[in-house]
């Protein structure tokens, strides 16, 4: 069974508005860092100052999950390659020609979260590698379309799925898209899938999802680093992720990441 989905109302989702915002501009700003030499851990200085100057409280430095039992100990998520998610900065992590680099932020503002990644190619890419950033960012815009009352979560797992699998790639199970509000992690749980052993809840007014295709290359099979966070590809074949909130308004998809 699922738990209860938290609706907001208008106020609620106008402050969730702001922490969207800001993520979004501090996405432009680090994807525009992005080049060749560049080290992950300048862009989580940078993305750590703009917070602070935003009076903002970073959403992953500090959260605990149980899988690694342990304190996630940034701001940013870059997960670069075969990385899937939760790769962390590092100053010996020098970004080269030919690499994709996911940058996934969130951030708290006036009580409520807002959470949205995307994946920025460094210099020039394969084009495998091009099709892989564009059929994950496109799956993600038409799940996105979706996200309307009266229509139900599996509508946006299936989405998500068949673009991904009808273009040749795969999606990761073990992780999942969330409910977002005052916790980063809400009812209900996003999968990039549809199982009809989960719950297919209807989507209602006030809702407010964070949907992130996480989507290999290769095969599905995804497994952790020795860090017990970096979530990498079995077969060492190329990830790519992109995240955005949107809340369910009655004018339909409200993205709330992005202007
Ligand atoms: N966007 C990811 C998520 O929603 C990032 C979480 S990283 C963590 O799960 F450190 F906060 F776990
Ligand atoms: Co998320």
């Amino acid at each position: 069974m699922g738990g209860m989905i938290i609706r907001k109302n208008t106020a609620e989702l106008e402050r969730m508005r702001r922490s969207g915002l800001l993520v979004w501009q501090i996405l432009q700003d680090l994807a525009k860092m992005v080049q060749e030499g560049v080290n992950t851990q300048e862009l989580e200085a940078a993305a750590e100052k703009m917070m602070k100057d935003a009076g903002a409280k970073p959403a992953f430095k500090g959260y605990y999950t149980q899988a690694a039992g342990s304190k996630y100990p940034y701001v940013l998520c870059t997960s670069v390659n075969d990385e899937i998610v939760h790769g962390m900065p590092s100053g010996k992590r020098k970004l080269k020609k030919g690499d994709i680099v996911s940058i996934d932020t969130g951030v708290q503002l006036n009580g409520y979260f807002g959470d949205s990644a995307l994946t920025v190619p460094v210099g020039e890419i394969s084009e495998e590698t091009e099709k892989l950033l564009r059929i994950t960012k496109e799956a993600l815009e038409l799940a996105i379309d979706k996200v309307r009352s009266g229509n139900r979560l599996f509508d946006i797992c299936g989405t998500v799925q068949k673009h991904v699998e009808d273009n040749g790639f795969s999606i990761v199970r073990e992780m999942v898209g969330h409910g977002i509000g005052t916790e980063l992690h809400e009812e209900p749980q996003v999968p990039n899938y549809v199982d009809r052993r989960n719950e297919n809840p209807r989507l209602r007014e006030g809702m407010v999802l964070a949907i992130e295709p996480m989507v290999n290359a290769g095969g599905p099979d995804m497994q952790t680093r020795a860090d017990k966070w970096t979530a990498v590809t079995k077969d060492g074949k190329y990830s790519a992720h992109f995240e955005h909130t949107v809340a369910v308004t009655s004018n339909g998809p409200w993205v709330l990441t992005r202007p």
